[in-house]
């Protein structure tokens, strides 16, 4: 950080670099009390000059878990003080590579972004760290053979999220006494990480389980619309030889749930439902009984975020992967209480 600080104070022209840096800092300020505005988290009477300039990618606006991530961390922004740059890339990766170079560009203190897919992102984060930019990533990783392009991890523990899946169904085919159970998997993304890690902490955990059999697995890229196209699909080719959905997430669950009622089947008893992510509107619907199980995965991510980069900023260690807490919610428990999700 303090080398960002030197390059800027000592390269020729630097005069001219103070001025656009104050220019930046009032643009800063502005953009700071627009959002603080806007979100209603009140920026304070005679807002100070951010602690830290953030510039944050986020990949789209694919889902409910996305939108709750995207307004946490503008709202977080607020409550500490940092200043953001927010760029949605609209599921597109040269939208976040062009993002994080215009960040570069702009010298914020602090690269933050979503990456939509693992690889790919080692030319824009060589940029970054020659620039002197901590980068952080935020949901998912990257895959690469380079070390020290970033930072840290901020997100859930994806395989983990698999694996309760499984065990889920795994216990509830002991308890209903299955001897063979017919899975479709309709994953999220390909290439990204949830999409990846979900599906391998699931399938490691069946495996050795004779019972199960994944008989269909299907891309429906974390969309409502593709968790409705592929459930269709599905449907015309096993038709009531599917025993349980395992979808990716709630987006896509609530997809395909409409085209499972549709065929005439009754989600939740006839084909067992087990999805991920705990929005409201799915917990809504296991509440129901039309899903049987949701592992959380949560979007709240923003106060560890900014957390992290004030560290950064004040060149302060940080651990190299923060997973928050996570749980399940099933038709085995009284739901009866449960707090309002919050996205
Ligand atoms: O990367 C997190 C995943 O992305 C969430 O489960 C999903 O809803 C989102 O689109």
């Amino acid at each position: 950080m303090n080398n960002v600080k030197k390059r800027i104070r000592h390269v020729p022209g630097a005069r001219g670099m103070k001025y656009k840096r104050k220019i930046r800092i009032l643009v800063t300020v502005c953009m700071f009390l627009i959002t603080g505005l806007l979100s209603g988290c009140g920026a304070k009477e005679g807002a100070e000059e951010p602690k830290v300039l953030l510039g944050f990618s986020q990949l789209g606006s694919e889902s409910a878990w996305r939108i709750g991530n995207t307004r946490d961390i503008e709202k977080k922004a607020g409550e500490y003080g940092v200043g953001l740059m927010l760029e949605n890339a609209n599921q597109k990766q040269e939208n976040q590579i062009a993002a994080i170079r215009r960040f570069i560009a702009y010298k914020v203190d602090i690269i933050a972004f979503s990456p939509i897919v693992e690889e790919g992102w080692d030319n824009v984060l060589r940029e970054a760290k020659e620039a002197g930019i901590p980068v952080i990533l935020v949901d998912r990783d990257i895959s690469t053979k380079e070390s020290g392009l970033t930072t840290c991890l901020i997100g859930a523990d994806f395989y983990k999220e698999g694996v309760m899946a499984a065990e889920y169904l795994i216990r509830k085919t002991d308890a209903l006494g299955l001897d063979h159970v017919k899975i479709v998997e309709i994953t999220g993304t390909e290439d990204s990480t949830p999409m990846r890690k979900r599906q391998a902490g699931f399938m490691d955990t069946i495996r050795s389980d004779s019972r199960m059999e994944v008989i269909s697995s299907v891309n429906g890229d974390f969309l409502k619309s593709r968790g409705a196209e592929c459930m269709r699909q599905l449907l015309e080719t096993y038709g009531s030889d599917i025993d349980v959905v395992y979808s990716h997430n709630d987006e896509m669950t609530l997809g395909a749930l409409s085209e499972i009622e549709a065929a005439g089947y009754q989600p939740g008893k006839d084909i067992m439902i087990i999805s991920i992510d705990g929005g409201q509107d799915a917990i809504n619907v296991l509440k129901e009984g039309k899903i049987n199980c949701i592992v959380e995965c949560t979007p709240m991510l923003g106060s560890t975020l900014m957390e992290t980069a004030l560290k950064l900023k004040n060149g302060e260690q940080v651990d190299p992967l923060i997973h928050p807490e996570e749980k399940y919610f099933s038709d085995e428990m009284d739901l009866s209480n449960l707090e309002p999700r919050g996205y």
